[in-house]
């Protein structure tokens, strides 16, 4: 059936089974790659997109609920003021090693700020807590996301 969306503030129309996954007509139809699968279900984050405002796994999204909704995935985010700040601090905070969970950290971290501009360690850590990182053991994404928002605030909160 016909799937009508808007994805990165594009109105798209893909033909789809309705039971297919949000994730891949994102990444196959649409080529949009920046959206990583990892676990495939539910558990990683790494496929962490937003869908009409709220954060989601896409890979427990069928087509048929993105059906006149509104998708921002991390191909849009990346080239925000948000999604580069985020980025730079992650990269000043050596955040990131293999980089494969960094897309969906990015989404949560981004989720996170627009709530709570001024996190603690503790929330920095529930906010991510459904992003899964085999690499960093996370206290170099929260000095990351510290960093973040620490620069935001300099430049007057106006950033999330
Ligand atoms: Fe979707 Fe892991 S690939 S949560
Ligand atoms: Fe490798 Fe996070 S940097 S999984």
């Amino acid at each position: 059936m016909k799937i009508r969306f808007t994805v990165n503030n594009e109105e798209r129309t893909v033909e789809t089974d309705p039971m297919d996954r949000l994730l891949d007509v994102l990444r196959e139809e649409l080529n949009l790659k920046g959206t990583k699968e990892g676990c495939g279900e539910g558990e990683c984050g790494a496929c962490s997109v937003f869908l009409n405002g709220k954060l989601v796994n896409s890979c427990l999204v069928p087509m048929a609920q993105a059906e006149g909704g509104e998708v921002l995935t991390i191909d849009w985010l990346k080239d925000s003021e948000a999604g580069q700040l985020i980025t730079e601090s992650f990269a000043e905070a050596h955040s990131v090693q293999c980089g494969f969970c960094t897309p969906g950290m990015v989404m949560a971290v981004w989720n996170l700020l627009k709530e709570n501009p001024e996190p603690n360690e503790d929330q920095i850590r529930l906010g991510i807590s459904g992003n899964i990182c085999r690499c960093t053991g996370y206290d170099m994404i929260v000095d990351g996301v510290q960093i973040a928002a620490k620069r935001a605030l300099e430049r007057g909160g106006r950033v999330w």
